[in-house]
């Protein structure tokens, strides 16, 4: 099947979400948040080491960044066997459940990106992510190296950014937190996401730079729209 990519990259709370869905209805394409397919791998390990003896391991994944001291490639490749993932119509179902509400947590934020820097489960997701878009055909696919790893060849890349205050107080609308809270937290997150040795965070070098602090979603919406249709593809 021939098809086509759009690419969304960028920080938490650059807006990217919400362009990116827009964009696929505008264009009538699929969407695809792949940010939602490392907060199912990481819920799964969330349940996976509660309900054992290995409870007191949840406790130090959150204490530390070196997950990869718990999560070894064989606890990770056991857990991938079992991973059965499905993304429809923006609903996320692992092995049978329905976790789209659950993977919004805080709990599963601090999770999906510290889960994101091991090896094999970023190998197992982009596999999964690239295989989706081949069985569902044109997408805007969102996420932090979709430009760089998981479709380099797509023929628009975006990399949305916006600066710190502003990303902070988006997400506050979304969650109910204080705003120093959700500003650290935020700040952690790009840390560990830009600095990640396999994929970190950033912009691929013909991606196109929208910064969105002081523009609307409808305004950045219409910017990708008219790149988009500029290429006549
Ligand atoms: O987009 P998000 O906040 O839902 O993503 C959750 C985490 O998943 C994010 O902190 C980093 C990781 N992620 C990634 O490493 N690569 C992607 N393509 C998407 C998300």
């Amino acid at each position: 099947m021939k098809f086509n990519v759009l690419a969304i990259d960028g920080p938490s709370g650059s807006g990217k979400s919400t362009v990116a869905k827009m964009v696929a209805c505008k264009l009538n394409f699929n969407y695809l948040d792949t940010g939602a397919t490392y907060r199912a791998f990481g819920y799964m390990v969330l349940v996976k080491f509660s309900e054992t003896k290995i409870k007191s391991s949840i406790k130090k994944i959150m204490g530390t960044d070196d997950v990869d001291q718990i999560i070894t490639t064989e606890v990770a490749n056991e857990l991938l066997n079992k991973f059965n993932l499905l993304y429809e119509n923006q609903k996320v179902v692992i092995n049978g459940l329905d976790i789209t509400e659950l993977i919004r947590s805080d709990e599963v934020s601090e999770i999906s990106s510290k889960v994101a820097t091991i090896n094999e489960v970023r190998e197992f997701l982009v596999g999964w992510q690239q295989n989706w878009v081949v069985e569902h055909g044109s997408s805007v696919v969102e996420g932090r190296d979709i430009g760089t790893v998981v479709f380099p060849k797509a023929p628009l890349k975006i990399f949305l950014t916006a600066d710190d205050e502003v990303r902070s107080l988006r997400r506050s609308h979304q969650i109910s937190q204080r705003l120093d809270t959700i500003k650290e937290n935020l700040t952690l997150r790009d840390i560990r996401d830009s600095k990640r040795i396999n994929s970190p965070l950033k912009a691929a070098n013909d991606a196109i730079v929208i910064d969105s602090t002081f523009k609307s979603i409808d305004e950045v919406v219409e910017e990708i729209l008219s790149l988009w249709k500029n290429l006549n593809l």
